[in-house]
């Protein structure tokens, strides 16, 4: 049957519907500060999860690359999770009959992926990927907090269209050299917008265009 409707029609369809659901209800303050609040945004939630796995061991303390474990984050829009064979490259050797990591010996015999619960996630009328960021030195610590000190992995921060727009508004003093982009203790220099705009204009970032509803919204 012919599509009627394109995709991104059906998008602004919804987008529609939430807009004006939110002008009706926009009213009260109460309401609005509701929608802020940390509930609605998920900031701070920390879901329990299969394994008790902490990044704060095995990034922080341990060192392992971000990209270790979510390696497509450089390359495609989505950074994915490890593979259990990615744990077992070195819990074949250590903590082999820790009862914590039952659940991985179990994914890894059965051949299912461990279900974790996901804490960083958009609705999926916006469109975001994560190559790109990568590439013009939008380091991850800018979007998802110092995750090597989370012992569990909260959202560290709300994934609002302000928090996008903020940045899509003046994105050169958060922008950051290509080898420190996973670098979690990275601290802006001094002069964060002159380096930050010597590296957009090498990278030919596009700005003005950044905070047009189609680039999120398609
Ligand atoms: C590069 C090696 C390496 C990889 C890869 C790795 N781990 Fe670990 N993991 C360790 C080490 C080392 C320890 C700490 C043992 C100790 O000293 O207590 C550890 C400890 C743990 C613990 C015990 C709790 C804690 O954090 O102290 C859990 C649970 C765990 N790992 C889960 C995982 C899962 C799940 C994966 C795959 C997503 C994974 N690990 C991948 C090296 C690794
Ligand atoms: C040893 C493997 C490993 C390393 C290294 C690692 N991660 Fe993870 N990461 C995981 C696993 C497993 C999960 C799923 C469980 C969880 O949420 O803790 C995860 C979840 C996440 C999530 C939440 C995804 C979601 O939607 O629930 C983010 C964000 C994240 N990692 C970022 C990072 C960053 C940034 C680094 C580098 C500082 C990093 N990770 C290093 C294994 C790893
Ligand atoms: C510009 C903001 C931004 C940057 C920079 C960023 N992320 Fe993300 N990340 C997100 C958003 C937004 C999501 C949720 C995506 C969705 O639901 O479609 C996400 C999701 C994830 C997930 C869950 C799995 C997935 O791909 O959806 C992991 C793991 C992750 N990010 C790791 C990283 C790592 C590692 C880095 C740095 C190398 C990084 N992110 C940099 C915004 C960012
Ligand atoms: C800290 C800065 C920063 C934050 C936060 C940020 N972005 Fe970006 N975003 C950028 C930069 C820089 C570019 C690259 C601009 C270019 O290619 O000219 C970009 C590009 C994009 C693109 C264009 C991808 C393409 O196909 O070219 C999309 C879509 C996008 N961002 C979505 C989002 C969403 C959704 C969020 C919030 C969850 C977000 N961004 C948060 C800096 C940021
Ligand atoms: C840089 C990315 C980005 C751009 C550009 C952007 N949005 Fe959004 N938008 C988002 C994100 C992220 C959400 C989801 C917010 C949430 O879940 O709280 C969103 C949500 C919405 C919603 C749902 C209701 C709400 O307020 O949460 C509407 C309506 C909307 N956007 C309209 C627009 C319009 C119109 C434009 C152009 C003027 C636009 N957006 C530009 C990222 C963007």
């Amino acid at each position: 049957m012919a599509q009627i409707f394109s995709p991104a029609a059906d998008t602004w369809l919804r987008l529609f519907l939430l807009g004006s659901l939110a002008i009706t209800a926009g009213g009260t303050v109460g309401i609005v500060g509701f929608a802020r609040s940390s509930y609605v945004t998920s900031t701070d939630f920390r879901p329990s999860q299969p394994v008790p796995f902490s990044h704060r061991h095995h990034a922080g303390e341990l060192g392992i690359d971000c990209r270790y474990c979510h390696s497509g984050v450089e390359t495609a829009p989505q950074a994915g999770l490890p593979p259990t064979e990615t744990c077992m490259t070195c819990h074949s050797q250590i903590w082999l009959n820790a009862s914590m990591l039952e659940p991985v010996r179990q994914s890894l015999a059965e051949n299912q992926p461990i279900q974790w619960t996901r804490v960083a996630r958009l609705p999926d009328y916006v469109f975001f990927r994560h190559d790109v960021h990568i590439a013009m030195g939008v380091g991850c610590a800018s979007c998802h907090g110092r995750i090597d000190q989370m012992a569990l992995t909260y959202r560290a921060k709300p994934f609002t269209m302000d928090f996008c727009l903020d940045c899509h508004r003046d994105p050169a003093p958060n922008l950051r050299p290509r080898d420190h982009i996973t670098d979690m203790g990275w601290k802006p220099p001094a002069n964060a917008r002159a380096e930050g705009e010597a590296i957009a204009a090498h990278e030919n970032i596009r700005f003005g265009e950044l905070t047009h509803c189609y680039v999120c919204h398609r």
